[in-house]
């Protein structure tokens, strides 16, 4: 894998990354790490939710984002996914959904660095994996520099190395979860002069990425890039031998991902959001229309022999 790779991973997002789309991008390429979907401390200590992830032949490259915000229930969680074998523990900070706001954890933990500062310490007093926390550039009216230096500086007491930094404010109270992900607009430059800043803390930036080719302008001044949309609608940009022309391999991998599937849905409940992570897979090549309407019959059938007979057929083309 090149430098260039490995400075990229994938964005939690809710209803997106969760094990189905871990074990697709594991197929296009098994050294990204990706960041599961958020997953509530009690969610997990209560049920057997990270059991959906044993799909996995690589579950080290996968870091889960846990919830909470009461530091013992936050560690036994902890405890139990670094037990699985998740790479990273990272803490939720930056949601400023309704429901999470509400429940006290999310952004609202960028006003409590002390708070955080403890969640972190009771983790690590139960495990050795590495602890990382994604955040934004600040919140509501707290928008002044402090706030989140003070935040790093407080966490860097627990010694957190590692910090996700999604650039743009949150709104809580006059924008919906949607137009908290598109408003305010983005300030990449705040991210850059924090990592100037902390220079010994491990900073990744967020928001608005689109590949993974961007040039030594920005690679110099950051340590990684999370990319949350983009990697969801066009996974492929995650490996970089896969060019537009290898479509004979990329249909090989969804055949893959296919057969697993049609396996995974013998033994266990059809899943309808394993297909729609590859509804538009095949976007920008001829035939990506009828594969859309196919992944939806094979939704509304719970069948998926069509899709694989559409994709053996060659019915997907380079235009
Ligand atoms: C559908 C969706 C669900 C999301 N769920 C989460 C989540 O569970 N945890 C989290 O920290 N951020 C979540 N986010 C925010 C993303 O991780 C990321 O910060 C945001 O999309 C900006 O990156 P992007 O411009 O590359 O998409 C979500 C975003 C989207 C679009």
């Amino acid at each position: 894998m090149s430098v260039q790779e490995n400075f990229y991973c994938v964005a939690p997002m809710m209803g997106k990354t969760d094990n189905f789309f871990c074990y697709l991008l594991e197929l296009i390429n098994n050294k990204v790490l990706i960041y599961t979907e958020m997953m509530h401390a009690e969610t997990i200590i209560r049920t057997n939710i990270l059991e959906n992830y044993s799909i996995l032949n690589n579950i080290e490259k996968v870091a889960i984002q846990i919830a909470g915000s009461k530091p013992d229930r936050l560690a036994i969680a902890a405890k139990k996914a670094a037990n699985f074998g998740f790479n990273e523990i990272n803490i939720n900070c930056g949601c400023p959904s309704k429901r999470v706001v509400s429940g006290s954890f999310g952004i609202n933990l960028l006003l409590q660095p002390d708070l955080v500062r403890e969640c972190v310490e009771e983790i690590s007093n139960k495990t050795s994996k590495q602890i990382s926390i994604k955040t934004r550039i600040g919140v509501d009216q707290y928008i002044s520099e402090n706030i989140l230096d003070n935040f790093l500086l407080e966490l860097n007491k627990a010694n957190v190395s590692k910090y996700i930094i999604h650039a743009r404010v949150a709104l809580r109270k006059k924008l919906n979860t949607k137009e908290n992900l598109n408003i305010p607009a983005l300030n990449y430059e705040r991210v850059y002069k924090l990592k100037k800043k902390f220079r010994n803390n491990k900073i990744i930036i967020n928001g608005g990425f689109k590949n993974t080719k961007y040039d030594n302008q920005i690679i110099k001044k950051i340590d990684g890039i999370m990319i949350g949309r983009e990697a969801y609608k066009n996974p492929w940009i995650f490996n970089l031998d896969l060019t537009y022309n290898d479509l004979d391999k990329k249909k090989l991998i969804i055949n893959s991902y296919l057969d697993f599937l049609k396996n995974n849905f013998k033994k266990y409940l059809f899943n309808k959001n394993a297909l729609f992570h590859i509804q538009n897979i095949f976007n920008g090549y001829q035939g990506s229309k009828k594969w859309r309407q196919n992944v939806s019959s094979a939704i509304k059938n719970k069948d998926l022999n069509n899709l694989l007979k559409f994709i053996d057929c060659d019915n997907i083309k380079l235009i």
